[in-house]
Order: C-alpha cells, then sequence, then structure tokens
C-alpha cells in the first residue's frame, strides 16, 4: 500500500448563491458579520472620524474658508488623508486631471491582500463648494471611510476581497473626479470592482437614514445594519445621479451608498421616526459658509460611521465557515520515507475562476511519530513553494492543522501539492489526508 497515486479525490462545490456581481449575500441576520467564522467589523470611534473633521475644518481656515478644486485647500486635504494612510500601510496613488483650469486629485488607496480579481470599493468626495469649509459636505463621508481604513490597518483585517478607498476631486463641479478615474480604467479593471460604496453627506444636522438604493445585497447590508439598531430607513430619492457612484452605476458596477440629506424638506412622518425638525432642510448649512464643524450631527455620524464599516467587513469576508466554500481533497495515504526524498500528495483544484484567495485554508493530516522530522510544504501549480511547517514541534506526534495561506498570487485551478520530506532517521509515518478549502 505505498502508492502516491490518489485514490479518492472529491471536489465539494457547495457553491453559495453569488449575488450580483459577486458578492456574497448576508443572510437574514441583523448582524451577519457576527455570524460563525466570520470577523465582526469594529466599533468606530466618533471620536476619531470628529478629529479628522476637525482638521479639515482647519485646513479649510487656514486656507481662505475652503477646500474647494483649485484651491490650496483641497491639496492639503489630500496631503492629510494621504499621510495617514500611508503610515496605516495603504499603497497609495494620487490620480491628477485638468478641469475648469486648474490641477484635480483623486487619492487611490489600495489594502494590500485580498483576491485581485475581486474588488470592494469605497469612496467620498473630499472637495468642498467655494463657499465654505464643506464639513458636512462631503469631510463627513471623508472622515468615516478614513477612520474605517484606519480601522482595517489596525485590525490587521484579511478580508478575502480585495480593498480599495478613494477621495475624489472637482465633485461639486459634476462628478468630475470620479467620472475621469472610471473612464480611465480599463474594461477589465472595472469588471474586477464588484461593489462601490459612496458616502456623501452622512452628518447632516437634521439628518434622515437614506440607503441607496441600487445592488440588493448591498443595500440589504446597509438595512439589515440599521434595523439591528431598530432604525427606520428610508430609500434615497434626492437625486440618483447626484453623486460619484453614478459613474460607476452608468458602466454597470453594482453600487449602494448611505445619506443624511441635503437641501431638502425633513417632513414631520420623518421628523416622527427619526427625530429633528419637521419642516426643516436635512442641512441648513448646504454649500453655505455655515457648513463648518458645529453643522454635524454626532449621532448620525457615529451610526452611519459604524454602518460603514460593518459594510465593508461584510461585504469583503466572502463566505465564513469551509462548508459554504469549494473543498479538494485528497485521502489517498502517502508514505513518507523515513530520513529520505520527498513525497507529495496531489489535489486537482477546478472551477474556481481566478486567483486563489488570500485565506486559502490548508487542511494537513500527517500520522507521524516525531513532527520535529518533518518538512511541509504547500506547492502551488506553478511550483511556488509556502512553508507551513519546518522542522517545528519537536517531539511531537502528528501534524493535524488547518494553515491559511495567502495565495493570492497564484491561479486557482491546476494541482496543488502538498509536499512532506522527512530529515531524520528513526521516526516515521505518512500523509493521511491534504484538503483544500476555497472560502
Ligand atoms: N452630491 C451633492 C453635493 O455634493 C449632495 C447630494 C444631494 C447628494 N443629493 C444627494 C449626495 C443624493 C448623494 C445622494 O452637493
Ligand atoms: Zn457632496
Ligand atoms: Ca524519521
Amino acid at each position: 500500500m505505498n502508492t502516491s497515486v490518489p485514490r479518492r479525490v472529491t471536489a465539494v462545490a457547495a457553491l453559495a448563491a453569488l449575488a450580483l456581481g459577486g458578492l456574497t449575500g448576508t443572510g437574514a441576520s441583523a448582524r451577519p458579520a457576527e455570524a460563525a467564522g466570520a470577523a465582526a467589523a469594529p466599533d468606530i470611534s466618533l471620536t476619531a472620524v470628529k478629529q479628522h473633521l476637525t482638521d479639515l475644518q482647519s485646513i479649510a481656515t487656514s486656507n481662505g474658508g475652503n477646500r474647494a478644486h483649485g484651491r490650496a485647500g483641497y491639496k492639503a486635504s489630500i496631503d492629510f488623508v494621504k499621510a495617514k494612510l500611508d503610515a496605516a500601510g495603504y499603497t497609495t496613488s494620487l490620480q491628477t486631471f485638468t478641469t475648469s483650469g486648474a490641477t484635480g486629485y483623486n487619492l487611490i488607496a489600495d489594502w494590500p491582500g485580498g483576491d485581485p480579481n475581486q474588488v470592494l470599493m469605497s469612496g467620498s468626495h473630499l472637495d468642498s463648494v467655494t463657499s465654505g469649509p464643506g464639513i458636512n459636505d462631503n469631510g463627513s463621508g471623508s472622515a468615516a471611510i478614513l477612520e474605517t481604513a484606519l480601522a482595517v490597518s489596525r485590525a490587521g483585517y484579511q478580508p478575502s476581497k480585495h480593498l480599495r478607498f478613494a477621495w475624489w476631486g472637482a465633485e461639486e463641479l459634476g462628478l468630475v473626479g470620479s467620472k475621469y478615474y472610471v473612464n480611465s480604467l480599463p474594461t477589465t479593471e472595472r469588471s474586477k470592482i464588484k461593489g462601490y460604496l459612496n458616502f456623501d453627506m452622512i452628518g447632516s444636522p437634521n439628518p434622515g437614514y437614506f440607503v441607496y438604493d441600487d445592488d440588493p445585497t448591498i443595500e440589504k447590508t446597509f438595512k439589515d445594519y440599521y434595523a439591528g439598531l431598530g432604525i427606520q430607513t428610508e430609500i434615497e430619492t434626492e437625486g440618483d445621479g447626484r453623486s460619484d457612484h453614478a459613474p460607476f452605476k452608468n458602466v454597470g458596477v453594482p453600487v449602494g451608498g448611505l445619506f443624511s440629506g441635503a437641501d431638502y424638506t425633513k417632513t414631520s412622518a420623518q421628523a416622527q421616526k427619526w427625530g429633528g425638525t419637521a419642516g426643516q432642510a436635512f442641512d441648513r448649512c448646504y454649500h453655505s459658509s455655515c457648513d463648518t464643524t458645529a453643522n454635524i450631527n454626532d449621532t448620525a455620524l457615529d451610526r452611519n460611521s459604524d454602518a460603514i464599516a460593518h459594510a465593508v467587513w461584510t461585504l469583503s469576508a466572502g463566505s465564513t465557515t469551509p462548508p459554504t466554500g469549494k473543498v479538494f481533497e485528497n485521502t489517498a495515504d502517502v508514505s513518507v520515507p523515513d530520513n529520505g526524498a520527498a513525497v507529495t500528495s496531489t489535489v486537482n483544484v477546478t472551477g474556481v475562476t481566478g486567483n486563489a484567495p488570500s485565506n486559502l485554508a490548508v487542511g494537513v493530516d500527517i500520522v507521524h511519530t516525531y513532527r520535529g522530522d518533518l518538512v511541509v510544504d504547500l506547492v502551488a501549480p506553478d511550483g511556488s513553494v509556502y512553508s507551513l511547517s519546518n522542522r517545528s514541534g519537536g517531539s511531537a506526534d502528528n501534524i493535524v492543522q488547518t494553515f491559511t495561506v495567502n495565495a493570492s498570487s497564484e491561479v486557482a485551478n491546476g494541482a496543488w501539492k502538498l509536499r512532506v520530506q522527512d530529515k531524520a532517521s528513526a521516526d516515521t509515518g505518512y500523509i493521511n489526508a491534504f484538503k483544500l478549502t476555497f472560502p
């Protein structure tokens, strides 16, 4: 029975129904991220978000009272956000464009890791109008996604999807920055964006709780979050084309977002369910000089910031526990020669689109009387080697363990090998099973 030929290879493809564009559904629970196995989003600190707003206010104040396209306050805002992201380990890039005779900037920040073929993007415009500092419009969205991005870094979060954040320039001149980004993106790159989340005005002083109505999975993720807090939401109807999600939606990217209201008037029915003042605009300082740090409702900003983190975590996590993924297993026994040559057990992965995930689960089951003899590697289809165990564990026996491997640079389909070599004489054993789980 000294065979290295797999006698049974099973592929269990219990593929979860992938909602539009590949965002995984979240189930009926009000707090889906806390379901088994998924990392829960952290609570976003209102104090931290408000500190970013104070800093943006200072930038406006020391630059003529605004942070508008083409003005010094805009570039200073970009530099401020970029420095924080660089320090947190993001890969940032500035995209420049020209409009109204001035250079504009988009800031793009990528969190390393995740499936490069499945991108979850979140964006907010960072420019203000010229008439004021733009703290609710749109320091609020900018600060909230900044703090969410920093929370990703602090948590060392390893999402299944690749996370990208964007701060757009010249939104107030007609979505110029976001249009430029979408138009410059090659079609193949566009199709990798499985969702775009937009946050423009989320701390309105007389707030409403509006959820964009586009992709059902994204919409449900936000609605479920608010339902869990016992807060009613309404569909955003104040103008579908009025912010930076529009260029994404126009090319078929699933979009979603949150909004707490601009110049429309809060009705008495809305004041009943949300509090605040009926007959008054959601934001009386919309596009005015009074859109300062005083023009923020802390409760709305806090809830919306937490909802953003919840959505970023939930929509990027992919499936959570093994039975929902694709499992490939080889249970043939492969004897490992004592102090001898390396042997392998192979599984053939088929039907998985694109690259392997950043959290490939590698199930190793080796029966052996002294694990300290063993060098154990995962070998990708192209021959890349990932070390799993290198003569570790001393005199303990057996290696029965699931290793998590960042295999996101490997094409998923093909022959993956578990390679085992026994490097010292006396103790012996065999590979009992080798299993790959694609979440
Ligand atoms: N984008 C608008 C601005 O910056 C604000 C706005 C009005 C808005 N209606 C909206 C944003 C609906 C999102 C959704 O001036
Ligand atoms: Zn805005
Ligand atoms: Ca040995």
